[in-house]
């Protein structure tokens, strides 16, 4: 059995992230927050001498199940370690940016070498995607959610620019969306849960981006990099954020394995 030094955790509001080093290769794994006994046990099991830290809202929550000493960080500090740690080892360029974690909720960061602070956040996020699902379908397994969007057409829900300005040049781009749901009344034809979908995913997106992008300009920066769970296996997300970023003139980097950013600078706190 290997024996661990040291682990990194991030008890969010919905996922337990959790990150450690095997053979120097950082290592993975999450739980649901509603599966936290499991997560506890698994922890007791693996790391059993292991120096741990913990971050997040549901970190409290976690240390108390471990009953065990343990080192604790600012949610924001972790996140922001973990992301430039992941940005250096993928190589991306290390000028300032703007940071919007879609978590449970949305939380927006400016982000500069050893500097960050929060610029703020929205209550639209993933919980946001979870809980519109569910009321608009009855379906609340993700991966169902997500797979079923797919397949979704926005066209009957949401107002596009162009179906306003109908037959005429319109003043911005035509395929922007002019008003979320907004096509809902004028098109009573019954509704296919995938495009039902595809819009709440859309709505999301664009509300992320949205506030993204702004943030973006009052700081003079043109680089948003993204994070969070809510992208995981998610491409209907991240391809809005992405072309709707790039539509608003600014430029999206969707970070590979960025959801553990939190658990990674747990992670980093500890080792040496
Ligand atoms: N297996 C999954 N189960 C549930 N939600 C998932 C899953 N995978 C991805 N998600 C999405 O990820 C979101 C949670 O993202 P994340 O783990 O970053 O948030 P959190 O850290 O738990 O919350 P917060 O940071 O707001 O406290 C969910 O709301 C959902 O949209
Ligand atoms: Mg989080």
């Amino acid at each position: 059995l290997t024996s661990y030094k040291s682990v990194g955790i991030d008890a969010g509001g919905t996922l337990i992230k959790i990150a450690y080093k095997l053979d120097g290769e950082l290592q993975f794994r999450k739980f649901p927050v509603a599966e936290m006994t499991a997560a506890v046990t698994w922890l007791q099991e693996q790391f059993s001498d292991a120096e741990i830290c913990v971050t997040g809202g549901k970190g409290k929550q976690l240390h108390d199940l471990l009953d065990r000493p343990i080192h604790t960080l600012v949610e924001f500090d972790a996140t922001c370690s973990g992301v430039q740690y992941l940005m250096a080892g993928q190589q991306l360029p290390a000028d300032p940016f703007v940071l919007t974690n879609v978590g449970t909720g949305t939380s927006i960061h400016f982000v500069d070498k050893e500097r960050h602070h929060r610029v703020g956040g929205i209550g639209v996020g993933g919980g946001t995607l979870m809980g519109l699902s569910y009321l608009l379908t009855s379906i609340q397994d993700y991966a169902e959610i997500v797979e079923t969007a797919r397949r979704g057409n926005r066209q009957y829900i949401d107002l596009k620019v162009s179906d306003i300005y109908e037959g005429t040049v319109p003043p911005i781009p035509g395929d922007l969306t002019a008003s979320n749901f907004g096509n809902v009344l004028k098109h009573q034809e019954t509704r296919q849960n995938s495009d039902i979908l595809a819009s709440v995913i859309g709505l999301v997106g664009e509300t992320i981006t949205t506030i993204s992008v702004q943030a973006a300009t009052q700081n003079g920066v043109l680089s948003i990099v993204y994070i969070g769970s809510s992208f995981i296996g998610n491409d209907v997300l991240r391809d809005t954020v992405v072309n709707y970023t790039i539509l608003r003139g600014a430029l999206p980097t969707v970070l590979q394995n960025g959801e553990y950013s939190g658990a990674i600078g747990a992670l980093l706190a500890v080792s040496i």
